[in-house]
């Protein structure tokens, strides 16, 4: 058995690389790299690597994870500008004994050490969309609340699995803010004894209820990933809302060590992607139906929107 899934249909290309992968008999922490790099490399996705949308001082800072389900080992960066893989440089990490958790300066000293590739990661359409955007707040400078992070868990034919993330983070974030993404319980948690969970969302809400490790700790209670997504989404959600009168958005999904899947989400149009031996690299759109985050495959025509607004010619106002 093998399988892959991961937030957003940003995924897709990268999904599609892991399948094969996998399918040769290809190790999940090569896979789950090679997957989340697709998304990093793409400039047209503006939440993730290159073309990720800036923070308030308009520079990119970006955060990322890699954790092995078989040794438990975990390697994350925080805030690191101008590196185009992060995913790679928080794997590297994981091997280490110690200092496996960079941020800043210090992540950028060990990636140029290390010979990772240096890259400018502001494109000129993050550049017009941080412009707009500031055009269009006129008192205070605001990060948007909700974010669209690629958090993926892998499972290889050899029963190990792994977990990544990466993303740029919260639109007109402070500089030197670190979301949930690279905080090991809460963007993302594996343990291949068990299974995996990543989130996307407002990482600051994720956080506060480790939603990941709560899944993994669900799954391996014997809960179906499905069942343990959805209760730890809607109890948490609900958490918030009684303590704080408001829940930010928050989306996960969820692999166990049979391969079997699950996601939810607390908002409407969280997309995923799934490839399994059974089933092609797949796009799904989340719904609710009460309680339960409900999915369908995404129709062609979602499909083609999808990519017609992401590429849409963009202005500076
Ligand atoms: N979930 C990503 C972030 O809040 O930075």
């Amino acid at each position: 058995m093998y399988g892959i899934i991961a937030t957003w249909r940003m995924a897709l290309e990268g999904i599609t690389k892991a399948d094969e992968m996998l399918k040769n008999h290809g190790d999940a922490g090569d896979a789950i790299v090679e997957a989340v790099k697709a998304v990093e490399d793409f400039p047209y996705y503006k939440s993730v690597g290159y073309g990720g949308l800036p923070n308030e001082e308009m520079i990119v800072e970006l955060d990322a994870a890699y954790m092995n389900g078989n040794t438990l080992s975990v390697g994350c960066v925080g805030a690191i500008k101008d590196f185009a893989n992060p995913v790679e440089i928080a794997r590297k990490l994981s091997h280490e004994k110690v200092n496996n958790f960079l941020v800043g300066a210090g992540a950028e000293k060990y990636a140029s050490k290390n010979g990772f590739e240096r890259k400018n990661m502001l494109t000129e359409r993050a550049e017009i969309h941080y412009h707009n955007r500031l055009k269009e707040m006129t008192q205070e400078i605001k990060p948007y609340s909700g974010h669209d992070t690629v958090g993926m868990v892998c499972l290889d034919e050899n029963a190990k699995m792994t977990s990544a993330t990466s993303t740029s983070g919260l639109f007109m974030k402070r500089s030197g803010r670190v979301g949930d993404s690279p905080v090991s319980g809460s963007g993302f948690y594996v343990d291949s004894e068990v299974g995996g969970a990543s989130a996307t969302g407002l990482g600051e809400d994720v956080m506060k209820g480790c939603v990941s490790y709560e899944i993994v700790r669900m799954m391996k209670e014997g809960m179906h990933p499905q069942a343990a997504c959805e209760k730890a989404v809607n109890t948490f959600s609900k958490e918030l809302i009684k303590r704080r009168g408001e829940a930010g958005d928050m989306s996960l999904i969820a692999m166990n060590n049979k391969g079997e899947w699950g996601c939810a989400t607390n908002i409407e149009g969280f997309s995923f992607v799934v490839a399994t031996p059974e089933l092609e690299p797949t796009v799904f759109v989340v719904k609710h139906e009460g309680e339960h985050s409900v999915f369908e495959k995404a129709s062609q025509e979602w499909l083609d929107d999808y990519m017609r607004t992401r590429t849409a010619p963009l202005v500076r106002k």
